[in-house]
Parts: C-alpha cells; sequence; structure tokens
C-alpha cells in the first residue's frame, strides 16, 4: 500500500458551549502511523485518548487540523466505515448470540444475512470462540466477550483497528493470555492498530511504538520505539530493554500525573 495508513495533522478537539470558555481535550496531535504498525498510547486519565479515537473513527468531529486514511482526507473516505471500534468496557447487546453481536457491524453494509453470518463465523473461529456462535453475553467469560467484541470489529475487515483499553476490565491472567491472543490475530490479520492502555507493560509487550500523552489538554509528549523483536513472548517482559523503557515510560506518565494535580487523576 505504500504511505502511511493514518496521518494526523495538527489535530486538535475542543468542546464549545455557550455558557463556558472552550474546553481544549487535545491539541496539536501529529501522528503518522504505517501500514501494518502496532501503536499504543499511554497517559494519564482524562488526556484525551477516548476521545482521539472517537475523533479517528469519526464518531466525533474534530476541531481542527487533519485525519487522513491512505493519503485521502477522512471526509471523503467515511472514516467509521474503514476503522474498527473495540470500546472501553461493555459493549455487546445482551439480547443478541455471539454470532449476532459480530453481524451487528456487518449489518447495513450490503451484505446478505448469510454471508454476513459466515464472515461472522469465520472472526469467531479466528478470535477462538468457535462452538460459543449461540451463546448470549451473559453466559460469556469477560475474555470471550471481549474476543467477540473484537471479532466484531475485525469483521468489517477494516483499514485501522482501534482499541480502547480493551482488556482493562479482565484479571491478570486473562489479560496477559489475551495479550498474546491479540498478538497472533494481527499477525494473521497484518491489521494497522492504534491501541489505548493504561498499563505500560501491556503497551510495550504489545507495539512497535509506545505515544505518551501528556495530561490535559492531552498533545503527545514523547515516543519511543520499543525494540524488542517479534514474535514477543511473556519472557521478554524481564528482558532488560523492557525493564528501562518500563521505566523510563512510567516516569514520564508519573510526571504528567503529578502535573495534573497527583494520583487521584489517574
Ligand atoms: N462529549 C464531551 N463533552 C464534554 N467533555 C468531554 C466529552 N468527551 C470527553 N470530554 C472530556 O474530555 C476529557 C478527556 O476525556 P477522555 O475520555 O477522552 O479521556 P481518556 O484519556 O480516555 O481518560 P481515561 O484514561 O480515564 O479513559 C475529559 O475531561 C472529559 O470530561
Ligand atoms: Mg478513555
Amino acid at each position: 500500500m505504500g504511505g502511511p495508513a493514518l496521518v494526523l495533522r495538527n489535530l486538535n478537539k475542543a468542546i464549545t458551549r455557550p455558557d463556558r470558555d472552550p474546553f481544549i481535550i487535545f491539541r496539536d496531535i501529529n501522528l503518522s502511523v504505517s501500514d501494518g504498525e502496532f501503536v499504543s498510547i499511554v497517559g494519564p486519565s482524562g488526556c484525551g485518548k477516548t476521545t482521539l479515537l472517537r475523533v479517528i473513527n469519526g464518531l466525533m468531529p474534530h476541531s481542527g487540523g487533519e485525519i487522513l486514511i491512505d493519503g485521502r482526507s477522512a471526509h471523503e473516505v467515511d472514516n467509521e466505515l474503514v476503522m474498527g471500534f473495540v470500546f472501553q468496557g461493555a459493549s455487546l447487546l445482551p439480547w443478541r448470540t455471539s454470532l449476532k453481536n459480530v453481524v451487528l457491524g456487518l449489518e447495513g453494509r450490503n451484505n446478505n444475512a448469510k454471508e454476513a453470518e459466515r464472515t461472522a463465523q469465520k472472526f469467531l473461529d479466528l478470535v477462538g470462540l468457535s462452538g460459543f456462535e449461540t451463546h448470549y453475553p451473559h453466559e460469556l467469560s469477560g475474555g470471550m466477550q471481549q474476543r467477540v467484541n473484537l471479532a466484531r470489529a475485525l469483521a468489517v475487515d477494516p483499514r485501522i483497528l482501534l482499541m480502547d483499553e480493551p482488556f482493562a476490565a479482565l484479571d491478570a491472567q486473562t489479560r496477559n493470555f489475551m495479550q498474546l491472543e491479540l498478538l497472533r490475530i494481527w499477525r494473521e490479520t497484518k491489521k494497522t492498530v492504534i491501541f489505548v492502555t493504561h498499563m505500560i507493560a501491556e503497551a510495550i509487550l504489545l507495539s512497535d511504538r509506545v505515544i505518551v500523552f501528556s495530561h490535559r489538554p492531552g498533545s503527545i509528549r514523547s515516543e519511543v520505539n520499543v525494540p524488542l523483536p517479534r514474535p514477543r513472548t511473556m519472557e521478554m517482559k524481564s528482558d532488560p530493554r523492557f525493564l528501562e523503557l518500563e521505566h523510563v515510560l512510567w516516569k514520564q506518565i508519573e510526571e504528567e500525573v503529578n502535573a495534573s494535580g497527583g494520583f487521584s487523576q489517574m
């Protein structure tokens, strides 16, 4: 495909209300994400990470700057159609089975019903949920529910996969397992991923590059390349390069949290 999959140029987001001063959520975001790259964003709570993903996805308008998808303005591309979004927290419809939840993303995209179900089945298989097609969300574990969310986001064959703390609600063991599963699925699908997390070790383990956001209004404070080979393994978490990077990133986030008023903001 050549050039970057996604370019953000001087991207700004402010909320304006007649009775208040404009509230700047993030500003001057400049970022270029290569085709197939895995980029994580970390930063203090409230610095605008979720808002940035929503703006990239087209769920919210931006207030200034530019979004380019494969070199074309997001206005021309209709970003909602080229993005897959795995949300922060639960987003499955409780009255729909796993299969029907995955089909949901395909509805309204000119698929016939049978074809949509075949596609949904393929992605349930990919995320390791064969045999759970007719289960409802309450019959699935938290990790399985997030697999369904991932299958739903992937089923539309998105150009870019946006993931907002997808594993935050999982216990530590399931989370570790899901990280490795995500890496496997990423290898198989070769998607470009933007992944938001609070967990620095998760960002390092998964990513080619980690972006650190400043406290609100969010801006890019720094970015670091992760110098670890692929495929990644859990053992790499004790690699000196991993630990050094974790330390560096932690110091930066700590400074941002302190600058924003302390740990109650984290
Ligand atoms: N629609 C909105 N209207 C007004 N303010 C908003 C809106 N959406 C987000 N905000 C504000 O923007 C700021 C950033 O919110 P956002 O959810 O993007 O942060 P975040 O970095 O994802 O935080 P967390 O790590 O806690 O998920 C917050 O102060 C929030 O109150
Ligand atoms: Mg958020």
